[in-house]
């Protein structure tokens, strides 16, 4: 392990940050013409500051680097001192890890502000961001040497892919202990008490019985509520972990620790739907006929690739576009509106009471569920309130596929069984999500 580290750290201080990086940056910003295109209006001497101060910085006074920029050409590239500070509109600060990271990966340098990555320690971040495609185009003109060793080294240390992460650099128990009265520690002892519930236990004896006395359009309305579940709880049980890897990357492990019980939890879930079905709806019918087109575009696209793109990117924004549409349409939404459906038909006629009982346990499971969803929602729109617009066009966007699926689950049924109304429904469904939506403040 020492010995990795070790030679890393030379390969940094033999490559990076030396007098000769700073030169051939200089060359390859004048030499850019996407810079000179992004940059054509930026006119701002400013700061790269590297704190600590690396190794292969060899002037004993420099404290970064100084670039004095001019509408898409760079005047002066070099070593700044702290005397530098005053001529300069915009000073940005990180350790040498970060930067190596920001320059290797091409990272968004705003983007890294809002993260928290990067300090902005003079200057505006509006200004700033008006300027983001200039900011990025630099950030990308500067030269990237390969080595798969340090950027392996930089990677262990920030978010990291896990499949590359090799090494920890430390542990919450051990540095200050869990934080048991965080939320999620607290949804967790919930989690303990409440989530146990075994849906092999659940007896559908009289489930059987009743079930060959309901008439055909009673037994298709539950078969197709049913179908919407069974894939429903599948997906969630498949697309979650993606996530719960982000989380991990983060280091937060608290969240973490509830997540275990979460993914845990939806897939008793969906046991619980499979079982149901294999002993009451015994002629096993076409579960994915009830499958219509907005059915598939949120369940068998959207919602996979808005959560596995956290294998890709784990910006805020991609986070908050996850989250979004698992915890808040399909679960706050969705989900919501469909166990209310369950209740009304069989509750009020005495249905089914192996399937009620699972539906009731299944609910407090899903309350938690949406309750971290909407934590872990305004911990990321907290840190990072310029998200908002874009998160409300998204959730928008996903309320109105919901709306088409409560449409779409209607549409065949000239009288709707046990006297279920489409209005009702899309209005309970609206109703759910403003719920959430005025818990987010949004
Ligand atoms: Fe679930
Ligand atoms: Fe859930």
């Amino acid at each position: 392990m020492m010995w990795f580290k070790k030679k890393s750290a030379e390969h940094q201080h033999k490559d990076y940050f030396t007098q000769n990086w700073i030169n051939e940056w200089k060359d390859q910003i004048n030499t850019s013409t996407n810079y000179q295109r992004d940059g054509s209006d930026w006119n701002a001497p400013l700061i790269l500051k590297i704190l600590p101060k690396p190794d292969s910085i060899e002037d004993k006074n420099a404290i970064g680097f100084f670039l004095n920029l001019q509408y898409g050409e760079c005047l002066e590239l070099r070593y700044a001192t702290q005397q530098d500070t005053d001529k300069s509109d915009i000073v940005l600060t990180a350790d040498e890890k970060t930067w190596l990271k920001m320059i290797q990966e091409k990272q968004d340098p705003t983007m890294m502000i809002m993260k928290g990555h990067l300090k902005l320690e003079k200057g505006s971040l509006v200004t700033l961001s008006t300027h983001r495609k200039a900011a990025k185009s630099l950030l990308k003109t500067a030269p990237v040497y390969s080595d798969s060793k340090t950027t392996s080294n930089i990677n262990r240390t920030l978010n990291e892919p896990s499949s590359v992460r090799t090494e920890h650099i430390g542990f919450v128990t051990t540095k200050k202990g869990l934080d048991f009265d965080s939320f999620p520690m607290r949804l967790f002892q919930k989690a303990k008490i409440f989530g146990i519930w075994n849906p092999s236990d659940i007896d559908f004896t009289k489930d059987r019985e009743q079930w060959i006395s309901l008439n055909r359009e009673e037994k298709t309305i539950l078969i197709h509520l049913s179908a919407l579940f069974m894939a429903g709880e599948e997906a969630v049980t498949l697309d979650l972990l993606p996530l719960i890897q982000t989380i991990s990357k983060e280091g937060r492990i608290e969240e973490e620790i509830f997540l275990t019980s979460f993914l845990w939890e939806e897939a008793k879930h969906t046991e619980f739907f499979s079982r149901f079905v294999a002993d009451v709806m015994t002629d096993r019918p076409d579960f994915e006929s009830f499958h219509g087109p907005f059915y598939k575009i949120l369940f068998y696209q959207k919602l996979p690739s808005f959560l596995n793109a956290l294998y890709t990117d784990t910006s805020p924004l991609a986070q908050l576009k996850a989250s979004g549409t698992y915890n808040m349409i399909v679960e706050g939404t969705l989900a919501e509106t469909g166990y209310e459906a369950y209740d009304t038909m069989l509750k009020e006629n005495d249905l089914l009471p192996g399937l009620q009982k699972g539906i009731t346990l299944l609910k407090q499971d899903e309350s938690r569920h949406i309750a971290y969803g909407l934590y872990l929602i305004n911990r990321l729109l907290e840190d990072n309130p310029d998200l908002k617009q874009p998160f409300e066009e998204h959730l928008e966007e996903l309320l109105n596929d919901a709306t088409n699926i409560i449409h779409e689950i209607f549409e065949p049924y000239d009288v709707v069984p046990f006297g279920l109304e489409k209005e009702w429904f899309l209005d309970y469904s609206i109703r759910q999500f403003q719920h959430r939506i005025n818990k987010l403040g949004l």
